[in-house]
């Protein structure tokens, strides 16, 4: 039970680490607490819920969220992000303030 616990405290942290580390790109135009709007336009996604964040990724993945006409950028920053990677960056993003 102990081992549990301590592995599973330990895979808290390394996603938290992970996240960090993918976040780093992103912190050039949202900020490194995700408190800028990003070139001016978009929202400040600090603190936003995963779920919201997570489908915003996805919407611009998929090339379908365009909501400040620069969706085509954050396409471009999705693009070789994996669906666990934007899981670990919406929850790293919803511990931001
Ligand atoms: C080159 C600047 C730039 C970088 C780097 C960048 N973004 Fe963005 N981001 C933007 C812009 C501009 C928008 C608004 C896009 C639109 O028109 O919908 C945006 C929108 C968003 C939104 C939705 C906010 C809203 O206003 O609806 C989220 C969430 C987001 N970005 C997360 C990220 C994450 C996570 C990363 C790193 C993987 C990242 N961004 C990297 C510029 C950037």
């Amino acid at each position: 039970m102990k081992t549990l616990l301590a592995l599973w405290g330990l895979s808290v942290m390394l996603s938290a680490a992970e996240g960090g580390a993918l976040y780093q790109k992103c912190a050039a135009c949202h900020g490194a607490k995700g408190e800028k709007a990003a070139l001016g336009k978009s929202e400040v996604i600090a603190g936003w819920k995963a779920d919201k964040t997570l489908d915003a990724l996805k919407g611009y993945k998929a090339g379908t969220r365009n909501t400040k006409g620069m969706g085509a950028i954050m396409k471009g920053q999705t693009a070789t992000l994996s669906e666990g990677d934007m899981k670990t960056l919406s929850e790293y993003i919803a511990g931001l303030k």
